[in-house]
């Protein structure tokens, strides 16, 4: 039995005809570029959000260059981030000419651990004219976590060192529109905790555009302006530049796919969500959490049933390649997100991190490993992939 990692053919299927006339309205109306279409999108959004802003942009890394070059945040200045991300969390950073600081993991949720970013500012970064400076003198403008995999960093640790140090908050929230934290008591969704949320509408993200496609949400009216003119050049008046932006324009074609797809956003995580507990039941019933650490729910005693939205369901084990392999050979498509931790890319080499430097991260790059989900997937498929993983470790 093949077992793709991911298979949205059956998506595509049920909403195709809507899709099409979406589409069609879009191809005849001949309005490709900042129209309707993407203004209905960044409303509809927002609603969802529960946000008063929403900017589509071209991709979900654009969303994070676009914010960051809004903030005017460049040379001189240091952004810190986890050392486990999609390379764009750290790339951005660095193509704004800011220095990106990585901070370790916590091991159980992948994401940047409050502990080893608290430390990191007791023990390296100093206060000086109202700044917080790093060891280099370097001016900590931001704070970029991310909600990785389908869950919400620890927002509520994230928020109070932000405003303790008055840092900017950015949520990259690329893998996890929809999920809910819970917040003060209360709950809010992954990207409207911070002063922005960047989203990725990449085709394989829980809501996919069919090409590049992401946007970023904010609270603050002024910002929200700034950044619809950045993804225009900076550009607010006909070829007049207020300040260097890029094209980073969300098109209509994006934007009406996308329209049609977010009504369905909630029910394909919880599908994803019942795949997920499908998962973890079964290893666990038959013993297999002793031989592979599982996913962990975190945020389950607040009695919120969407806080992890499962973009992956990730496993880990210390024999991490040969499971790929056995899986593979049973063609069962598995992925490792991410082989290297952003401290150990070739391109960060500059910034002198040494291997050791975020133990957590690197370990976390050896043994995960991706197993296949998603809302369609079927209970046949899943029970191949764990009674093929079963006799891996027979
Ligand atoms: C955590 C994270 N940040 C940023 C991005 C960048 O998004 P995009 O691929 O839409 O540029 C991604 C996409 O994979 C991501 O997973």
């Amino acid at each position: 039995m093949r077992v793709p990692l991911l298979d949205l053919s059956e998506q595509y299927r049920a909403l195709s005809e809507e899709i099409r006339a979406a589409t069609d309205e879009v191809l005849a109306s001949q309005r490709f570029i900042l129209g309707p279409k993407l203004a209905e999108f960044e409303k509809a959004v927002a609603t969802y959000c529960g946000v008063p802003h929403a900017i589509g942009v071209s991709s979900g890394t654009d969303a994070l260059l676009a914010v960051l070059m809004a903030l005017e945040i460049g040379l001189g200045d240091a952004v810190i981030t986890t050392a486990y991300s999609f390379f764009a969390t750290g790339g951005c950073i660095a193509r704004v000419g800011a220095t990106p600081v990585f901070i370790d993991i916590d091991p159980d949720t992948y994401n940047i651990s409050a502990k080893a970013l608290t430390s990191y500012i007791a023990e390296r970064c100093h206060q000086a004219d109202g700044k917080l400076l790093n060891e280099n003198r370097q001016t900590i403008r931001a704070l970029i976590p991310v909600h990785l995999f389908g869950l919400c960093c620890e927002m509520n640790e994230m928020l109070a060192v932000a405003r303790e140090h008055d840092l900017l908050l950015i949520e990259d929230a690329a893998q996890a529109i929809g999920a809910d934290y819970p917040l003060d008591g209360g709950s809010a969704k992954a990207g409207i905790m911070g002063d922005a949320g960047c989203f990725s509408f990449y085709p394989s993200k829980n809501l996919g555009a069919a090409g590049d496609a992401g946007l970023v949400v904010c609270r603050n009216e002024q910002f929200a302006d700034r950044l619809r003119i950045c993804r225009q050049h900076g550009m607010e008046t006909r070829y007049q530049h207020q300040f260097i932006g890029g094209n980073f324009r969300l098109d209509e074609l994006q934007a009406a796919i996308l329209k049609v797809k977010l009504p369905h956003l909630d029910r394909w995580s919880a599908a994803r969500r019942e795949a997920a507990k499908f998962y973890t039941n079964e290893f666990r019933r038959v013993g297999l959490d002793k031989k592979i650490k599982l996913p962990v729910e975190p945020y389950t005693e607040s009695g919120l049933t969407n806080h992890h939205i499962y973009h992956q369901y990730v496993i880990r084990s210390p024999r991490r390649d040969q499971l790929r392999q056995h899986l593979t050979e049973r063609e069962i498509e598995t992925a490792v997100y991410y082989p290297l931790a952003l401290h150990e890319q070739p391109c960060f080499e500059y910034l002198g991190y040494k291997p050791g430097d975020f133990p957590e991260a690197e370990r976390a790059a050896r043994d995960s490993l991706a197993l296949p989900i998603y809302p369609e997937i079927s209970r046949e498929a899943q029970q191949y992939v764990l009674k093929s993983i079963a006799d891996f470790f027979e």
